[in-house]
């Protein structure tokens, strides 16, 4: 099979790195791609928001299957391109991928479907914004109803942050504060057939025990040892098996990866968000955790034969994965620095820690930084404390300029905490 996957971050290398290591996948091309995926796929210009360009590439490649990864292609319709040129594509419709599109559409779809997740208001005036914050009361929920890269969400006690952050939105969801641990659960799907994939959590905020600005995902880690075994059964049922029926009865069915955003409150589990491609930095861990090849998985789901899909196998591993990020990342991030060290991760650690690269191109002879998140480091090991330890090693083995990642990831759980 000949694969094509479109993205450039560390969950598009984690994809193609899985890929690569399938017995079908006989040619792997990545676009655009970045310096670490180019050890593994041939690359390719392309610009991924634009679906013509995507299923011209695709049809000159002689593609069995396209791989959208990234949120903001799917949103603008690019996997709709890549099907009317007649291949099969992984990644849904740009109708479904409003799920993850518009705040607004997916907590219309959840109310439909009976899906739990937080009360919420949608506002577009100053009177809407203030009498829902009042409605809530703190902490404040402000979520700007379009994608923002992981950083459209304000949650704060202080009322003014709210509101201004509610006032620079266009269009906005308030919503009731959700508290609990967050767990990711992604599930592969045809429209019809929704299989589970193991769950991660994953850490968004900047800075060591949940301070700072959120972030795109600044490390994850899997499995959960401290999870309810029934979590995915349970989840399956009363979220990803009726929001995939609900968006099937509309015409518009969801085929792709559907990732459940959850908060496990006090009161049952609860819907934070949805997106409609694999996570980033969870597709790290999780896929190097998922024994079965990669390839067939997302063919069959993108052919509509995910019925006929064997069980998937997991590895009894843990796996962690820790982001590093450039000088000033969330904010306007520095690139350009040479990053260091990759080379010695390769000959020392490797397989039980590589490096997924995410910002990066080649410069000259050098690897250096081209992005807010840089890299990803991921390990495996027979628990998390192992899986930590090794994924740290090899941390410190990268070096890049005024660069920073958290100390704690998966921490917490691996202390059995
Ligand atoms: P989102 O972009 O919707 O994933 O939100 C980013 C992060 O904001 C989530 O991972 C949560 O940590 C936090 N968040 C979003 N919605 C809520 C909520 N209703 N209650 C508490 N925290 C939330
Ligand atoms: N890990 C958060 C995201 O991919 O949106």
């Amino acid at each position: 099979m000949k694969a094509l996957v479109i993205g450039s971050g560390a969950r598009e290398h984690a994809l193609c790195r899985s890929l690569s290591l399938d017995p079908d996948v006989t040619a792997l091309h990545c676009a655009p791609g970045n310096a670490g995926i180019a050890e593994v796929a041939e690359l390719h210009q392309v610009d991924a928001l634009d679906g013509a360009a995507v299923a011209a590439l695709a049809r000159d490649l002689e593609a069995d299957l396209v791989v959208v990864g990234p949120e903001a292609p799917l949103v603008a319709g690019v996997a709709d391109a890549v099907r009317d040129a007649g291949i099969p594509c992984f990644g849904p419709s740009k109708e479904a991928a409003q799920l993850e599109g518009s705040k607004a559409f997916a907590k219309d779809v959840m109310a439909a479907a009976g899906v739990p997740t937080a009360r919420s208001y949608v506002c577009t005036t100053d009177e809407e914004i203030d009498e829902a914050l009042d409605a809530f009361g703190a902490p404040y929920v402000v979520k700007d109803d379009g994608l923002a890269a992981g950083k459209g969400v304000v949650v704060t006690e202080d009322i003014e942050q709210a509101r201004a952050h509610a006032r620079a939105c266009d269009r906005l969801v308030i919503e009731e504060f959700l508290d609990g641990p967050e767990v990711s659960l992604f599930a592969i799907t045809d429209g019809v057939t929704v299989l589970p994939l193991t769950p991660a959590q994953d850490f968004k905020r900047a800075l060591d025990n949940d301070e700072g600005p959120n972030t795109g995902g600044m490390g994850a880690y899997s499995p959960l040892p401290w999870a309810d075994p029934k979590l995915v059964d349970e989840v399956m049922e009363t979220v990803l098996q009726p929001t995939v029926d609900e968006l099937r009865r509309r015409g518009t069915p969801f085929s792709g990866l559907l990732y459940a955003g959850l908060a496990i409150t006090s009161r049952g589990v609860r819907v934070i968000e949805f997106n409609a491609r694999f996570g980033d930095p969870e597709t790290q861990v999780v896929l190097a955790r998922l024994k079965t090849p990669l390839a067939g998985v997302l063919l069959n789901a993108a052919n509509g034969t995910l019925d006929a899909q064997a069980p998937l196998r997991w590895s009894e591993e843990a796996a962690v994965t820790v982001v590093v990020a450039s000088h000033n990342y969330p904010g306007t991030p520095r690139t350009g620095d040479v990053i260091e060290g990759l080379d010695e991760v390769a000959a020392q650690d490797a397989p039980n820690a590589y490096v997924l690269h995410a910002g990066t191109r080649h410069d000259g002879g050098s690897v250096v930084s081209a992005g807010g998140r840089v890299l990803s480091v991921t390990a495996t090991g027979k628990d998390l404390t192992e899986a930590r330890e090794r994924a740290y090693r090899a941390v410190a083995r990268i070096r890049l300029d005024g660069s920073q990642h958290r100390t704690d990831i998966a921490a917490k759980a691996a202390a059995g905490a």
